[in-house]
């Protein structure tokens, strides 16, 4: 399909370089403009994705200004923070220009009598836990890349992680954003607000919107009081499916919602253990849960993960360790969070997926994985946040096959998976968003009239199509 677009003329970056500085501009240099030409999930398109300048404002004035000469001169803009997205929400699929918030990169403010943080979007996620420890108080987002994604990313994607089975994801936290439009406008969503029902929630509708509506300059995300005690316990189990198997009797028999359940089959814990040069009891596990008890009160806690082991064992785990002090922890935690980038080692050619079902499906969902495995040939490792629903399973090319095959077979693959998840009560994406990785599966998963609606709102907000254009749904479909 031909881009309906206007290029990005010399004429266009002169006038960008007016508004932003010389030194925030990249134009005609292809080695420069190349890291943002993608994410990381993996593209088996084969078509690069170059963008033809990218930007870096300081300022939303600055943000008004790019999007406005975007829009009047019909050249797509698509932002970007740290790139670490895994469904090309940030890839330029028409060119045009990219726009990187990493020079807005303050915490503004601290706020603790009313127990909110106002910040910038380019502000590294981890950071903001880094300063609020002082003040005693967290952001409950946990997602993997904590230590090199931005926060408007995890807002652009409402980003779930790991703790979401207690602290639910990205979006619960956000209760103001600062948006520039597409019309180059500059919304005021929300405030230091728990409740607001002032009109219709525009706010909730830019969570998670993929960068497709508007671009974030200042995001306020609610506190919540710093846990004093946090345990985890790593359980081993000698199946994968007595472990996911396990994972909705946890709660249901001890009425606990611990902070994190998160499901690591044997593949998945080998080669990040390898990838690590770590080691840890797991040699005849065949699959692992990592979970965590957290909480105000310490001799709570104890009782929780206490129960919790207890559950565990009588659900088939051979062995619980218990992680008490916060280097073992992280030590857990961080295999955990560099699954996904051990995978990429193995193999290049693989496909990372976040389908989502209701908690009590997934047992049935990974026992259906296992069989698309067999059916397909290829192998399909597990791991992610089972205890809600959130699994990553991810096929990975057989390396007997050819490239040829395995981007042929792949689309058929993840449709019947997609169709096993839809069938479960499930969506395609938990997590890590649409994007362009997943726009055309999203008929299987979601009805027409609601495809219709998405198309109906986004030509509505954005009528020139200008906005990270082909991403979620495709607007030249019938309304
Ligand atoms: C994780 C990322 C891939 O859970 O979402 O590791
Ligand atoms: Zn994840």
């Amino acid at each position: 399909m031909s881009a309906p677009y206007a290029p990005v003329t010399a004429e266009i970056a002169r006038r960008v370089t007016h508004i932003v500085g010389e030194r925030h501009v990249i134009y005609a240099a292809t080695d420069r403009l190349e890291p943002y030409g993608h994410d990381e999930s993996v593209d088996e398109s084969g078509t690069p994705h170059l963008p033809e300048l990218v930007v870096r404002p300081g300022s939303a004035a600055e943000i008004q200004a790019l999007v406005r000469l975007a829009n009047t001169a019909n050249v797509p803009i698509t932002p970007r923070g740290a790139g670490s997205g895994l469904s090309g929400g940030a890839v330029p699929i028409y060119g045009g220009i990219v726009l990187d918030v990493c020079r807005l990169n303050r915490i503004l403010e601290i706020d603790t009598e009313n127990l909110m943080v106002v910040v910038e979007p380019g502000v590294i996620t981890s950071e903001i836990n880094e300063k609020l420890r002082p003040h005693r108080l967290f952001y409950a987002g946990y997602p993997m890349s904590l230590e090199s994604c931005c926060i408007a990313g995890n807002v652009a994607e409402n980003a779930g992680g790991g703790k979401a089975v207690k602290y639910g994801v990205t979006g619960r936290y956000v209760t103001g954003l600062d948006v520039v439009a597409p019309n180059g406008d500059l919304l005021q969503l929300g405030g230091k607000l728990v409740k607001d029902v002032t009109g219709l929630n525009l706010l909730q509708l830019m969570v998670g919107s993929e960068g497709t509506l508007g671009i974030f300059t200042r995001i306020i995300l609610k506190l919540l009081p710093l846990p004093v005690a946090s345990v985890d316990l790593l359980c081993l189990f000698p199946t994968a499916g007595a472990a996911i198997g396990a994972v909705p009797r946890i709660m249901t028999s001890t009425g606990i919602i611990p902070t994190a359940i998160e499901f690591m089959d044997q593949t998945s814990v080998r080669a990040t253990c390898s990838y690590l040069n770590e080691s840890i009891p797991y040699e005849q596990a065949g699959a692992m849960l990592l979970i965590t008890v957290d909480g105000t009160d310490a001799g709570q806690v104890e009782r929780d993960y206490e129960r919790i082991g207890e559950a565990c064992e009588a659900n088939g785990a051979f062995e619980v360790y218990v992680a008490d002090n916060r280097t073992t922890s992280e030590r857990l935690w961080r295999i955990r969070r560099n699954i996904a980038e051990a995978f990429k080692v193995i193999s290049p050619h693989q496909s990372l997926e976040d389908i989502v079902v209701p908690m009590a499906a997934i047992p049935a969902m990974v026992e259906a994985v296992e069989k698309l495995a067999i059916a397909y040939d290829v192998s399909i490792p597990c791991y992610g946040h089972a205890g809600d629903g959130n699994l990553h399973a991810t096929p990975v090319m057989n390396p007997a096959w050819s490239l040829e095959r395995w981007r042929t077979t792949l689309p058929d693959l993840l449709t019947e998976l997609y169709r096993e998840t839809a069938r479960l009560g499930g969506r395609i994406s938990g997590e890590h968003g649409i994007g362009c990785k997943r726009k055309g599966y999203m008929h299987l998963a979601v009805d027409e009239g609601s495809l219709r609606m998405m198309r109906t709102i986004k030509r509505a907000l954005d009528p020139n199509g200008i906005m990270n254009p082909g991403k979620i749904v495709d607007v030249e479909a019938p309304a």
